[in-house]
């Protein structure tokens, strides 16, 4: 092969966008002081890489035509990651799961090596730690079969070598930034390296009809490479997410390509590992206060699922010219905008008030149906009146002050009926909708107006 060209490239570690010169802020993804300089191979043009199992003939193909080998999808024993699987592991997918350092990745694709290892011949590759570190961490989750087989290396050929002879049916890669290929000549974790290593894993997925998961950490720095930049490669991403400090986690999955997206499933961390949590909305509401004011239910769908949150808001009079305003768990501007609508449609006079929006529980959620909860929240802290703690509200508030429909209005009731609630302040428009209402009374409202009119 013709040896290709050394140039110096700037990648930036969040997005991957590349330039020829260092900037400040990338254009991409507008994140500051992510810019990286890489020594890049050139490959002399006209030189592509023969893929894996890909098509030797130049044939093309009638849909009618394509053999539909059932896809069959393996369980994982965890019925929330199967759910934001799309219903299991796809055979011969390629599967990111991002999140910060220290979140809980690895415990728990540890946890589904397990419960895959029962039937299936599963290979665990470490380039983080040791054998010793990975059975420690074993010995707490609990006892594992012999089908899981561990390796620890970072170095791509012989991670090839190594799938090549074992043929296992699912491979666990930890961490995509600590894999290198001697290909490349900058260090593990860069942009080209994360890139070029993706790039061979999916060959051999698509090739070996293998199951691979990769963990990618998430970093503010900017130091390696984030997992953004491989999204577009994989098949499916999911992030690990959730409050350091708090217990839960929840696994979101942002793309895939075998069902559908914004899924989540919730994860307790015990001490034994990770745990499911059955019914996220009672855990959730834990703790909510009894009679004060600024809080409020709400349901938001994530996925496929209702999910019941506790909002809660706290106006107080400014002493500053410019009011502070905060939101935790929720988009800041979409409070100052509800904020404004308060003002101008139902009369309240906030624009001297500071105002923090708390979602309860660190969960992050930005459906608009919670629009609803956030301006009763705000109305009954800013009149200090609490609001019934067995009324749950949802509906999107418009720029007009009116409450508009929202979609699954049905579910969101019945799991407000699931958890005792009973009064469900919604839009109006879509009370046609609700099939069954038995049990909870169902209130209508047009306009925010008439919806603060129902505190107190
Ligand atoms: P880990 O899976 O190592 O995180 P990541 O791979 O995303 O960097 O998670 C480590 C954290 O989980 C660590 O702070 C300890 C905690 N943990 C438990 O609380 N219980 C357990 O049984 C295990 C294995 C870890
Ligand atoms: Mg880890």
């Amino acid at each position: 092969m013709t040896k290709g060209k050394k140039v110096t490239i700037y990648f930036c570690q969040s997005c991957g966008y590349e330039s020829s010169k260092w900037m400040g802020q990338c254009p991409g993804c507008k994140e500051w002081n992510t810019f990286v300089e890489e020594s890049v191979e050139k490959k002399a043009a006209g030189k592509v890489k023969n893929v894996v199992g890909g098509n030797k003939e130049l044939k093309t193909s009638k849909i009618s035509e394509i053999d539909m080998q059932d896809k069959e999808r393996t369980q994982t024993g965890f019925q929330e990651l199967d759910r934001v699987l799309g219903g299991g592991i796809v055979l011969g997918s390629l599967v990111l799961v991002g999140g910060d350092p220290g979140i809980g990745k690895s415990t728990l694709l540890l946890q589904v090596c397990r419960n895959l290892a029962e039937s299936k011949e599963v290979l665990y590759i470490s380039g983080e730690e040791s054998l010793q570190q990975i059975k420690m961490r074993a010995q707490r989750i609990g006892t594992f079969s012999d089908n899981l087989q561990l390796f620890c290396e970072t170095n791509l050929e012989q991670i090839e070598q190594v799938i090549e002879r074992q043929k296992p049916q699912t491979v666990i890669i930890d961490s995509i930034q600590t894999i290198y290929s001697e290909e490349v000549g900058s260090a593990p974790g860069s942009v080209s390296q994360v890139r070029e290593t993706t790039g061979r894993l999916l060959q051999i997925a698509k090739g070996m009809d293998i199951t691979i998961f990769i963990v990618g950490h998430v970093t503010k720095e900017g130091v390696v490479a984030g997992p953004r930049v491989l999204e577009h490669m994989v098949d499916t991403v999911l992030y690990f997410e959730g409050d350091r400090h708090a217990s839960y986690r929840i696994l979101r999955g942002v793309k895939n390509r075998f069902g559908s997206t914004n899924e989540i499933g919730v994860f307790e961390m015990r001490e034994k590992g990770l745990v499911e949590v059955e019914n996220p909305s009672e855990y959730m509401l834990n703790g909510k206060p009894q009679g004060a004011s600024g809080s409020v239910v709400a349901c938001s769908m994530e996925g496929t699922r209702p999910i019941l949150v506790e909002i809660q808001a706290l106006v107080c009079h400014s002493n500053f010219g410019i009011p502070r305003r905060t939101a935790a768990g929720t988009d800041l501007t979409r409070v100052n905008l509800l904020m404004a609508v308060l003002e101008k449609r139902a009369g309240l006079s906030l624009a001297t008030c500071d105002a923090y929006v708390n979602i309860a529980g660190g969960i992050r959620m930005n459906e608009p149906a919670i629009d609803l909860g956030i301006v009763m929240a705000l109305a009954s802290s800013f009149r200090e009146k609490a609001i019934n703690e067995k009324i749950i509200c949802f509906g999107e508030v418009g720029l007009s002050g009116e409450v508009r429909a929202v979609n699954m209005a049905q579910q969101r009731v019945t799991e407000a009926k699931k958890l005792g609630f009973d009064t469900c302040i919604l839009p109006k428009v879509s009370i046609p909708g609700l099939t069954d209402t038995k049990g909870i009374k169902i209130v209508g409202v047009e306009n925010i107006r008439e919806a603060i009119g129902k505190i107190g």
